[in-house]
């Protein structure tokens, strides 16, 4: 039986719980230094709380971590679990500095552990469709298209790490790898990369926007911000032209365009929603719960883990990594 232990209760360990608790999956134990946020996670399934994830990988009876820690101490607490034996989920992005990523990988391949890591948007039903859209062929190549995720300042972040490039990459790194990976998922790796950059006054980037190339003739353009006005509303979509259609997901409704007939809705898995509305920006637990649902079942051996590796959301961030390079570096003073 999965028994897992969720380490860091904030916004994402609120949200990741309540998709085990919908999926029927038993959350454990629960960690974290702030201890009302986590009495409110270990409330919902009677989990044992620990005050720190290294208390709970080393004393508590799970066989999974889910590490929904701060992004400067993901691989510390995946390679400490990792090696008393545990299989791991971890938020995106993986991780930041280079060390860390060759890090994480060779204890994985040396442990064998099962890994997969939070790249959301793979899971999240309008991309799933643009995905297997794109495979199947139906529409033709891809000529274009557009991604994009904006919003107000986020405001939730314990001791405000976010905030704090060393902890989070700040936007390009933080919010960006969401779309930088999708794309790659869609596309492959860009030939070329080419960023510009809107900073705040202490130099660090607000705002990105990149233009990714595929051979002399196909461009992807995505961009990341998240210092609009708190009245903004999170804004997340794409517009992906084709051969013979274009496919739009604007206000969260998804259209085809085709060049020929009329446009039309295509008709969607609906997303599982939960009963308890965590709030953040995003009320439903739409891909939360498929790529948990898609984790559980791979450690049950139902199919391999293979759509988040660990593998490709390193290499989602050293593209990251290379798109904020061309932009004049993460902060320019
Ligand atoms: N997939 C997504 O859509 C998505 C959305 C938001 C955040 N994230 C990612 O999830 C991760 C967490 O982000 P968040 O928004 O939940 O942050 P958060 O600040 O809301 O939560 C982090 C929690 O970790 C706790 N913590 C800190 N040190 C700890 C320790 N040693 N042991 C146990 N707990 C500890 C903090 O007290 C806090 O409650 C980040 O990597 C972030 O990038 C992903």
């Amino acid at each position: 039986m999965i028994r897992v232990g969720i380490i860091g209760c904030g916004f994402m360990g609120g949200m990741l719980a309540a998709c085990y608790q919908a999926l029927g999956v038993q959350v454990v134990a629960v960690a974290d230094p702030r201890t009302e946020y986590a009495k409110e996670v270990a409330a919902k399934s009677g989990a044992a709380i620990y005050e720190n994830g290294m208390a709970l990988i080393e004393q508590a009876n799970v066989n999974v971590v889910d590490i929904c820690l701060p992004t400067d101490l993901h691989v510390r607490h995946a390679v400490a679990a990792m090696r008393k034996g545990l299989d791991v989920f971890v938020e995106k992005p993986v991780c930041i500095k280079e060390e860390e990523m060759e890090e994480i990988l060779r204890v994985k391949n040396e442990t064998g552990r099962k890994v997969q890591v939070g790249q959301v948007i793979r899971f999240w039903t309008e991309y799933v469709w643009l995905k297997q859209a794109a495979d199947s062929g139906r529409f033709g190549r891809v000529l274009c298209g557009e991604f994009r995720r904006l919003s107000a300042l986020p405001t939730w972040a314990s001791e405000g790490w976010l905030h704090k490039p060393e902890r989070s990459g700040g936007v390009a790194v933080d919010m960006h790898v969401h779309d930088v990976d999708f794309v790659r998922y869609l596309m492959g790796e860009p030939d070329t990369v080419r960023a510009q950059a809107y900073r705040d006054e202490s130099g660090l980037i607000q705002q990105i926007y990149e233009i990714y190339g595929y051979g002399s003739d196909v461009g992807i353009c995505i961009e990341a911000g998240w210092n609009y006005p708190q009245t903004f509303p999170f804004t997340a979509g794409f517009r992906v032209k084709f051969e013979k259609a274009t496919v739009v997901l604007d206000g969260g409704v998804l259209t085809v365009y085709p060049d020929e007939g009329e446009a039309y809705r295509p008709e969607l898995n609906e997303d599982f929603q939960g009963d308890n509305d965590i709030g953040g920006n995003i009320s439903s637990l739409g891909g939360y719960y498929n790529e948990l649902k898609y984790f559980t079942e791979g450690l049950r051996g139902e199919h391999p883990l293979e759509v988040a590796t660990v593998e490709e959301a390193i290499r989602s961030v050293r593209l990251v990594k290379k798109g904020v390079e061309s932009a004049g570096g993460l902060i320019v003073k």
